[in-house]
Parts: C-alpha cells; structure tokens; sequence
C-alpha cells in the first residue's frame, strides 16, 4: 500500500471534544444512556426521536449502495443465537479474545491494549506473560501491579431452554458474518447467483468489551453492516480486495464525511483475527484518535472451508464455465451502523459564527438528516397560517420525514433546525395566504426563496435526487 499523503497527526478531528456531540445527543434525543433512570448500563445506549432516524437513514444508505444499486449482491437477515457449533468452528470460541489484566489491589481489570504506555506494542508483545512486569505498568486508578495478561473471550452467553448447563449454551452473535455463511448454499441456490457474489447483512451483534466506551464507538451491544464477497480462490480474492478497499472509502466521502480525515491502516501479520489473511481498516480521524470506522478483511476460505468439514456439508461452488468444483474464497467488507451514525454526526458538526452569534450546524447529508424538511408558521396566532402549515406537511408526510414548529421565533425555529440538521425550512407568512407561496430557506447557505405552495414537495425531492450518490 501506497503510504498516506496527509500527515495523520497534522489532520484535526472536526470536533475537540467528545462532549460537544455527548451533550448535544442527549438535549436534542439522538442517543441516550440505556437504563439511565437506574443509573445506566455500561456500554448501551438508546437511540432517541432523532438517533434512531440518523441511524436508520444510515443503514438504508448502506443498502442502498451494497444491495439495491448492485446486481451481484442479496440481503439476508439471519438469526442472532445459531447453532453452538457455529462459533466453535468459527474459531471464536477458541480465539475471540482481547488481552486482559488485572490491579493486584483494587481489582479493576483493563483491556491491556488500551492502558497508556502500551500504544506501540505488538500482538506479540501482548501476549507476552512477562510484559506488564518488564514495562513497569501500573494500574491507572492506583498506580498498583497489574497481573500477566490473561485471554479474555469477548463472546456473551446464555442458555437455550429451561435447563442451564453446559450441554444447552448459546452464544449471543459477535459478528453478522457467520449466518452469511452458513446460509451459503440456500442464498446461491435460491437466488442462482454466480461466483462472484455477495450476501449482506444488518444486524444487532454483541461483544463483552473489556474497556468499552467514547461514547457510541465501543459498544457491547451494537449492529453491524457486513457484507460477504464469495470470489474465486486465491487471485479472484486479491481482485476483490483491491476492488472494495477504495469502494467503502468513497462510501463514507459520498454520504459527507471530509476526505482527511479518513485513512487506510493495514493490519500487522500478528494483529490479524484469526480468520483473516489480510485486513486493512477504514479509519476515521475521532476526537479521541484515529480509529477504525470499518474492516475489510480476505478471509480466504477459513471460513467455509472449516464450516464444511465440521458440519460435513458439501459447501463447494461449482462452476460451470470451467468446470471445476471450489470452495469459494470470501472477502468481507465489515462496518458498524453506530461507528458510522457516530462518524457522520461528528464530522457534519461545525459552528459558524452568523450575526455575533454561534450557530451550530449540523451538515448531513440530506439523505441522513432525520427531517428533510420543516414547515414553520411566521405567526402562529393566525389559524390559516397554521392551517396552511398542517396541509402542507400532512403533503411531505407521505413521502419523506417532516416535521411541525410553532414553539418560537422563526429566528429561533431556524436554529433549532440548523442544530439537527434539517436541509430545508419552509415558513408559511401572511403573505402566503394571498399569493400561495412560500418561503423555503436552505440549512447550509441560509438563503430564502420564494415558492409556490404546491411546488414545494417537488424542489425538495429534486434536491434530494440530485444530490443522492
Ligand atoms: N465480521 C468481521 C468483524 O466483525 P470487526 O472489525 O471486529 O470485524 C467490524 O468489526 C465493525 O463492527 C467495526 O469496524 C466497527 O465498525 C463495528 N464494531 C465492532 N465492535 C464494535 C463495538 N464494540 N461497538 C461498536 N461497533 C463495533
């Protein structure tokens, strides 16, 4: 890989601080703490009014690229709990594991990975028993021991059925893929797709994290977007990699995310997951460093290939064009719909100073925005205006998200919609009642036009087309 032009360090996240886009989740109801009037649940969040229409508008955009727009990939929603025997073939009971270490006084465990001091050290190192007593590391609450690193499984479990012992445990999914491949041969057959092929999913995943947090980015509950590429072995795998690779990239660019502040990283060979023969991650320069937004991983055929000696199915493609019987190599592009919600709701934040005042903006695409449009009364106390306001909206309702607010000033009314990201305000004056127009202003260049009434659902969803991707 060509190395990054942009120095990775000189590149600044588009908000300072975390809190900002914390503060401004929870006030204006895209993302709460679960369980908060129980003093919360560490690593779950709900998405609220607002989050869950981000969220949404996000996974529909993934779909959209990965699916509708395509002709080679299907949709499928599999199960959250499978067959255990799934995750032992997997390799994740044996191996889904993050490093794990332990204060000798207070007990605090900590991933060992994410401790200060151990920023530059290897795969190798971590799983190194002498490594937290060669480097002197020391528990950051009490400066105390920490233990030789242990293997922590990251995989939650749980019981299926009224009896719980160890011959009836299930395993809450760690990542979407799996139902993709044991589903192989129902998808190829049922859609009669060709190698080379996709199955993509949506789903909940869950992972016991060690060290969650920064907000919606480490989760225990979380969905993820993945999408499964069955290619011919060995070339047709590199092929597809490269093809990807610069694909979900242009992915996020496309939907507004700045073009600096992602970057590539390739996986070192003792950093790699147990299933993967090359890795690179999607990263996203975060307020708190750069991170991972998205992996695309070769998985070779690990997957398959085990599923179908364990299960002793006959997992194999046969192509016809050659003749030949393979298993099928798979590539795998691996996002996360939080990590992204999350990375285009920090990226779109800015604050503009506009009259000696600060407005705050949220620049989302219009397709993400949870409200295309808001109609707004310039006088509430007069009925036809606010009649005017309810026909028309009740109009957008059938085909986009919109919404009604009389609760202030129009000045005040525009702000609010700048501040959550509605594209487009549309206010019905006095005026309006005798010539039928209105005035429809624009988010990102507060400019006003005037439009006629029944012309307005029309300018916005041109708009929206034309910007689409
Ligand atoms: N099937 C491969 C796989 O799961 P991964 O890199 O472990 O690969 C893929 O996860 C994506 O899922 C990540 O890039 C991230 O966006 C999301 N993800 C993983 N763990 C997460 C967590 N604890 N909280 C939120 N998102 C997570």
């Amino acid at each position: 890989m060509t190395p990054d032009a942009i120095d990775p360090e000189a590149v600044a996240p588009s908000v300072a601080n975390l809190e900002t886009i914390v503060s401004l989740s929870k006030r204006r109801g895209f993302v709460f703490p679960s369980s908060e009037i129980y003093g919360g649940i560490n690593a779950v969040w709900d998405y609220g009014p607002l989050g869950v229409e981000l969220k949404n508008n996000v996974k529909r955009a993934w779909w959209r690229t990965m699916i509708q727009d395509r002709n080679d990939i299907v949709g499928l929603d599999a199960g959250i709990l499978m067959h255990p025997q799934v995750w032992v073939t997997s390799g994740h009971v044996g191996s889904f594991s993050d490093p794990l270490v332990e204060c000798a006084e207070c007990r605090r465990r900590f991933r060992l990975d994410e401790l200060p001091g151990t920023e530059h050290l290897s795969q190798t190192d971590l799983r190194d028993e002498t490594v937290t007593s060669r480097l002197g590391l020391v528990c950051p609450f009490d400066a105390k021991p920490l233990s030789a690193p242990r293997r922590f499984n990251l995989m939650f479990t749980s019981h299926m059925g009224p009896v719980e012992d160890d011959g009836n445990v299930v395993y809450f999914r760690p990542e979407t893929a799996q139902g993709s491949y044991v589903n192989f041969k129902n998808v190829q057959q049922s859609s009669r797709k060709k190698v080379p092929f996709g199955i993509a999913q949506i789903g909940k995943s869950f992972r016991n994290e060690i060290s969650p947090g920064n907000f919606v980015f480490r989760m225990r509950e979380f969905e993820q977007m993945e999408m499964q590429y069955f290619v011919r072995p060995e070339e047709g795998a590199a092929e597809a990699f490269e093809y990807w690779l610069p694909r979900r990239k242009a992915w996020y660019e496309a939907y507004g995310v700045t073009p600096s502040r992602l970057r590539f990283r390739e996986h070192a060979p003792d950093e790699l997951a147990h299933y993967a023969k090359k890795a690179i991650d999607v990263e996203y320069r975060f307020p708190f460093g750069w991170k991972e937004l998205e992996g695309i991983h070769n998985r070779g055929d690990f997957d398959l290939g085990n599923h179908a000696k364990a299960s002793g199915a006959n997992l194999e493609y046969f192509d016809q064009a050659s003749g030949e019987h393979f298993i099928p190599w798979i590539v795998e592009t691996a996002a996360g719909a939080d990590r992204a919600a999350f990375t285009f709701l920090i990226d779109s934040y800015r604050e503009e100073i506009v009259r000696d005042e600060t407005r705050v903006v949220l620049g989302l695409h219009p397709d993400l925005a949870p409200y295309k449009v808001a109609v707004l009364p310039l006088l509430k106390k007069r009925p036809e205006i606010v009649e005017m306001c309810h026909k028309l909206l009740a109009d957008l309702k059938r085909d986009m998200m919109a919404v009604y607010d009389d609760t202030a000033a129009i000045g005040k009314l525009y702000r609010r919609q700048d501040e959550i990201g509605t594209p487009w305000c549309v206010t019905v004056d006095v005026d309006s009642l005798e010539d039928g127009a209105v005035t429809v202003r624009d988010r990102d260049t507060m400019t006003q036009e005037r439009v006629p009434l029944e012309g307005v659902k029309r300018l916005i969803m041109d708009r929206m087309a034309a910007v689409r991707p």
